[in-house]
């Protein structure tokens, strides 16, 4: 039987999370691949805090080099995230001819261009599965299982944090920070919880799914994000009024050919859509191809075992491909990428106005100005003393028509707050 020695950077969670999965799975993997997988060296700072696995302290070591310089070791895992070190060691790794298995989506969405130069040219394998959605091997899916589709559309919710945080606004009535302190307990966030509240880490997850369904280098720069912080508990509820919950979403759209737009937003869909019904901290994605038709896949996407199965799947994947792809001969897709601005949306508005004769008709007029038409509006209770929660659902308009009278909206003193939200059909 063939064995696969591995080389683990990072022996946190996920690390022991792989340990833990190779211990208890070791007899169906070797069955499943016909290979041994052994790891020859763990590398952490802290390799004497105690772990949930055990492991031979002679394989524990502080230095990464004596992974990477290692000829015996044919993969790397690395597993400590942010983008120095880890992408020095992986490029060391790949020259030094290991294939690499990381979770670090923010090293693959702002460098991944470099790095899968680096691995063709050493005709080595990145494989990523960990780094998005967790357990939900939508790498795969996207790779090999959808190979004969063009997919038109893929709505996500890829952040668990950010769908926690709304979920418990929603069902225990907590306001934003509450929920955030919630889910920082829950050891979902981020270190840095504005990551995922902020739509960053969607945005890197996105960013690696869109690479995928385009073929195409996408940058950073050219995914719109925005946040979940203004959404207020009200929000929710009035939503839900109208028939709608409200996700973080990462989309990724085809437009005509060799057009895309790829954002992140929070957005209004309706109750009766299934990304509306997934809760929590769980992850979910909608995908429609042009051959497969609808599809929806949803689990865990964060935590120990989920990721750990992750990384399991793609020491599976090197274990089970007899040669390395050949560095590709046909050059990427030019991809034109539809701006935000350039969509046409219909919006959930919501403002805390000065409540005084004339002020729905300050707004409305101005709304009417920039060719954006109401579909429905009603006025809340007082909030405060005097001011009034207004809330309107817009039909569709060019995105920079609204954007132009929210701006002029904004300049009226007698709108206190405003928050708009698009709604996602
Ligand atoms: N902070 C991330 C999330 C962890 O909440 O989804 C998994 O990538």
């Amino acid at each position: 039987m063939k064995i696969i020695n591995i080389g683990l950077v990072g022996f946190g969670t996920v690390g022991s999370g792989v340990v833990k999965v190779l211990q208890k799975k070791k007899k169906g993997l070797e069955q499943k691949t016909n290979c041994e997988f052994k790891i020859k060296a763990i590398a952490d700072k802290d390799i004497n805090s105690p772990r949930c696995v055990k492991v031979s302290k002679e394989i524990l070591t502080n230095d990464v080099d004596k992974i990477l310089n290692d000829p015996e070791i044919d993969v790397l895992i690395e597993l400590i995230g942010g983008i120095h070190p880890a992408k020095e060691f992986i490029i060391k790794a790949l020259r030094n001819k290991k294939d690499v298995i990381t979770a670090n989506k923010a090293l693959l969405a702002e460098e991944g261009e470099e790095l899968f130069r680096i691995a063709a040219e050493n005709k080595r394998e990145i494989l990523f599965e960990a780094a998005v959605c967790g357990g939900i091997p939508i790498i795969k899916v996207l790779k090999q299982g959808l190979l004969a589709n063009k997919i038109d559309s893929l709505l996500g919710i890829v952040n668990g944090t950010a769908n926690y945080v709304l979920s418990k606004m929603e069902e225990n009535n907590w306001e934003f920070e509450k929920a955030l302190a919630q889910a920082r307990k829950e050891g979902i966030a981020e270190a840095d919880a504005a990551l995922d509240t902020r739509g960053i880490d969607s945005r890197h997850k996105i960013a690696i799914l869109a690479q995928l369904i385009f073929d195409a280098d996408i940058k950073l720069e050219d995914i719109f994000c925005q946040g979940i912080e203004d959404i207020r508990l009200e929000d929710l509820r009035y939503a839900r009024e109208f028939g709608y919950t409200i996700k973080l979403l990462a989309i990724a759209k085809s437009f005509k050919e060799n057009t895309a737009g790829v954002y992140v937003y929070p957005a209004l869909i309706s109750e009766e859509c299934l990304l509306s019904r997934v809760k929590g901290a769980f992850n979910a994605l909608s995908l429609k191809g042009d051959m497969a038709g609808e599809l929806f896949f949803y689990g865990k996407g964060a935590g120990m075992l989920p990721t750990a199965s992750a990384i399991v799947a793609d020491l599976g994947e090197i274990a089970m491909s007899t040669v390395h792809s050949p560095q590709s001969t046909v050059s990427k897709t030019k991809l034109e990428i539809k701006k935000i601005e350039e969509l046409e949306k219909s919006y959930y508005i919501r403002f805390l106005a000065v409540d005084q004769p004339g002020v729905l008709a300050a707004i409305a007029k101005i709304l009417g100005e920039q060719r954006v038409s109401i579909a429905s509006v009603i006025q809340k209770e007082r909030k405060e003393k005097e001011i009034v929660p207004i809330v309107m659902m817009t039909h569709y308009a060019k995105e920079k028509d609204i954007q132009r009278a929210l701006r002029e909206i904004d300049k009226l003193p007698i709108v206190k707050e405003r928050l708009a939200v698009r709604i996602e059909e």
